[in-house]
C-alpha cells in the first residue's frame, strides 16, 4: 500500500529538512471537519490501517497526527470550531450494547497508535475531547496551539473514557487530576494542560505546524534503531517496578553497543563529523 489515505484520513509524506537522510515524516490528518473530526468506524479503520502501513514502511521516520481545519461556513450558518478530534462519534453509540461495544473498543486504532515503534506527535489545534484526548495521549508527545482545549466529557453521556484515558492520561498527569477531569467532564485550556504535563509545548496556531515539523525533523534525524530502543525502554517504566525497569534499561543500553549506529555515532563525535545512521 503506497498511499494509506482514505476519504476520512489524509496522509501526507513530508520530506525531511536534511535531504541527506532517507525517509520522510508521515502526517495523518483526520478529516471530518464538519463533525469536529469525531472518530467514527471509518476513521478508526483508516487509522488502524495507517498504523500498519507506518510499521511496515521503513521510510517513515516520524508520525504526526492532527485534525482537519474547519471548512468555510455554509451560507447562513455559523462556522464550525477548530478541532483536533472532539471524541468518539456519539451518533454511533445510540442503542449500542455491551457486546457490540467490546468488539468495537477491543484492539482498536488508539491501541495501534500506542503500539507503534516509530515516534509519534499529536499536533492539537482546537478541541481534543474524549477519544480525541485519548488519541493525543497515545502519541509520544503533544504539541498544542493556544486555542487547544482538552477534556474527558464522557461522564456527561453516562460513560467513562474507553480509549485508554483512565490509564494513559492518569500516567501522564497523575491520579488526582485524572479523577477531576473524568468526574467533572470539564475542559482545560492549553496553558493548564502544559502546567500538568499533558502537553509538551504550546505555541500560537500560526506557529503550530512549523514548530511541530521542527520537532519531527529533529527526531527523524536520529538513528531509527536507537529511537525505537529509547521508546521501548521508556515505555517499560509504565509496566514495571523501578528495579525491573532499571534491569531492562541496562540490557537495552548494552544491546546498543553491538549496533552499527553506536559505532557510527561515537566515531562521528570523535571525528567531529555528522553521523550517517544505517540500522533500522
Ligand atoms: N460525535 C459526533 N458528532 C460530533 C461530536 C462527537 N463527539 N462532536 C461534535 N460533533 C458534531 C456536532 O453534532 C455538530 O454536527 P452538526 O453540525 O451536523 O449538528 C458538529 O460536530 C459541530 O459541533 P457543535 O456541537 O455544533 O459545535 P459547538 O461549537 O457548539 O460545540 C463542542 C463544540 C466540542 C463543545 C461540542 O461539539 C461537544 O460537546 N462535542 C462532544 C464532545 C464529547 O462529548 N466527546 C466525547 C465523546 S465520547
Amino acid at each position: 500500500m503506497d498511499d494509506p489515505s482514505t476519504s476520512v484520513l489524509t496522509v501526507k509524506k513530508i520530506p525531511l529538512n536534511d535531504d541527506s537522510i532517507d525517509g520522510y515524516i508521515a502526517k495523518a490528518t483526520i478529516n471530518r471537519p464538519n463533525k469536529l473530526n469525531a472518530l467514527n468506524a471509518e476513521v478508526m479503520d483508516s487509522l488502524k490501517k495507517f498504523c500498519a502501513w507506518v510499521e511496515s514502511n521503513k521510510s517513515v521516520r516520524c508520525v504526526i497526527i492532527t485534525g482537519a481545519k474547519p471548512l468555510p461556513a455554509e451560507e447562513g450558518k455559523r462556522p464550525k470550531p477548530n478541532a483536533f478530534v472532539a471524541g468518539a462519534d456519539i451518533s454511533e453509540f445510540v442503542g449500542m450494547d455491551s457486546a457490540a461495544t467490546k468488539i468495537k473498543f477491543t484492539d482498536n486504532a488508539v491501541e495501534a497508535l500506542w503500539k507503534l515503534t516509530k515516534p509519534t506527535i499529536a499536533m492539537v489545534d482546537g478541541f481534543a475531547l474524549g477519544g480525541g484526548c485519548e488519541v493525543a495521549c497515545s502519541c509520544d508527545m503533544r504539541i498544542a496551539s493556544d486555542r487547544a482545549k482538552f477534556g474527558t466529557p464522557e461522564i456527561n453521556l453516562g460513560l467513562i473514557p474507553g480509549y485508554g484515558a483512565t490509564q494513559r492520561l492518569a500516567r501522564l498527569i497523575g491520579y488526582g487530576k485524572t479523577l477531576e477531569m473524568v468526574m467533572t467532564g470539564e475542559m482545560i485550556d492549553a496553558v493548564e494542560a502544559k502546567s500538568i504535563g499533558l502537553v509538551n509545548h504550546v505555541c500560537s496556531s500560526e506557529e503550530l505546524e512549523n514548530f511541530t515539523l521542527d520537532m519531527a525533523n529533529k527526531i527523524a534525524s536520529k538513528s531509527v534503531f536507537t529511537i525505537a530502543a529509547a521508546k521501548r525502554t521508556i515505555k517499560a517504566s509504565l509496566n514495571n517496578t523501578l528495579d525491573e525497569g532499571i534491569a531492562i534499561e541496562a540490557q537495552e543500553f548494552a544491546n546498543l553497543f553491538d549496533s552499527n549506529d553506536k559505532e557510527e555515532g561515537v566515531k562521528a563525535f570523535m571525528e567531529r563529523s555528522k553521523p550517517k545512521w544505517q540500522d533500522s
